[in-house]
């Protein structure tokens, strides 16, 4: 028997070439651009749009279903001139994406649901995503990162706490923890963590300008 084919094969995708020109992305001209890592079912990115008709956002999934389904529904909501979601590697794709300083925010909901020793190099929060994202930031851009898993949290504070061009942004003066989610959007996981009364470890950094 042959394999049948995969529905997701033609899942979008960056355009070829090591630089990614962000503007390039959408049809929409101007406004602030927001990146997404690892949207899933794409909550965020749906409501997100819907709150924010000035800035365009781009998700980066790694799982062509996901990208396919999410990116589909942008357009069916009127949002595919300025929202979109490709089916790519963000560890990668972002390092592609140009030009530098021209990033609002970078969300980062609920990364890297893996345990074992064998699956650490799926880990999507790591020195090249947080490279390019210092990069792509634009002087005062953020980047909020949450998650319900007290020992990730930890990590990732430590990560981005000790990026010297990234400074704390939470609810208090040198911390980056945040009591409520500010951006009037949640994710799936988010939606489901909150259901369930798990405990929300939330984290701001802002770009430090450039000298
Ligand atoms: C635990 S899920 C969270 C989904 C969504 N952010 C939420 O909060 O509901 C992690 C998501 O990251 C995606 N992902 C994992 N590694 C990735 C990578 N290297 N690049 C892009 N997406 C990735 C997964 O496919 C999945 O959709």
């Amino acid at each position: 028997m042959s394999p049948r084919p995969n529905p997701y094969a033609h899942a979008p995708r960056l355009p070829e070439g090591d630089a990614v020109a962000l503007d390039s992305l959408f049809a929409l001209r101007g406004g602030p651009v927001e990146l997404e890592v690892g949207p899933g079912r794409g909550a965020f990115i749906l409501e997100r749009a819907a709150e924010r008709p000035e800035t365009r956002l781009l998700g980066l999934e790694i799982r062509r279903k996901w990208a396919t389904l999410v990116d589909e529904r942008l357009r069916a909501r009127g949002f595919g001139d300025r929202a979109r979601v490709v089916c790519e590697d963000a560890r990668v794709a972002l390092g592609r994406l140009a030009p530098d300083a021209s990033v609002a925010c970078v969300f980062i909901h609920f990364p890297d649901p893996w345990w074992k020793k064998r699956h650490e190099k799926r880990l999507v929060v790591g020195d090249p995503l947080l490279d390019a994202i210092c990069r792509l930031l634009a002087d005062g851009g953020e980047v909020f990162l949450q998650t319900d898993v007290a020992t990730r949290a930890a990590e990732y504070a430590a990560q981005l706490g000790g990026r010297p061009e990234l400074e704390p942004a939470g609810d208090e003066g040198g911390s980056p923890a945040l009591a409520a989610a500010p951006h009037g959007a949640e994710s799936n996981r988010e939606k489901r963590a909150r259901a369930d009364g798990l405990p929300l470890y939330r984290l701001r950094y802002r770009r430090r300008p450039r000298s």
